[in-house]
């Protein structure tokens, strides 16, 4: 995977994880899309996982990042949105895996759960593995099929 551009949201729980990531990815000559927030007042993370979603939905970006206190209710908000496989990772591993056997296309952290070191080794997995297809397309086709219910 070739990402040359790529789509990121926080709350004010994850607003210094994301300008940590934000930096990362500019040093690496990936342009980025920052929706914010954008400042430290308190305000509504589903807001900001709609502001991603709904870009990677649309095509304009193949991947999202989305940072909250946890990444959990990031995660949660994203993965209500059709087409949007949203993972909250905390390691290497997940991250991974989360693209190699899920597809995902939103990567989702807690900045009061992780450091700006491990997040950023995180993005760089996330963002450089591509899916694998073949029996994990099924089951992801099957994970897609729920939209419908
Ligand atoms: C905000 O205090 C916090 O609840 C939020 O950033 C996130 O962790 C929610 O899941």
């Amino acid at each position: 995977m070739d990402i040359r551009k790529i789509i990121i949201g926080c709350d004010h729980g994850g607003l210094n994880l994301k300008n940590a990531v934000i930096a990362h990815l500019n040093a690496k000559g990936i342009a980025v899309e920052d929706v914010g927030t954008y400042t430290p007042a308190s305000c509504n993370y589903p807001d900001y996982a709609h502001k991603v979603c709904e870009k990677v939905q649309d095509g304009t970006y193949e991947l999202g990042i989305l940072i909250c206190g946890t990444g959990i209710g990031m995660s949660m908000a994203a993965n209500k949105h059709v087409g949007i496989r949203a993972a909250a990772c905390e390691n290497t591993f997940s991250a991974r895996m989360t693209r190699l056997h899920n597809n995902a296309n939103v990567l989702c952290m807690g900045e009061r759960v992780i450091g700006p070191g491990l997040a950023c080794d995180i993005v760089d997995l996330f963002i450089s593995t591509d899916f694998e297809g073949g029996r994990h397309q099924i089951r992801v086709d099957l994970v897609n099929g729920f939209d419908r219910h």
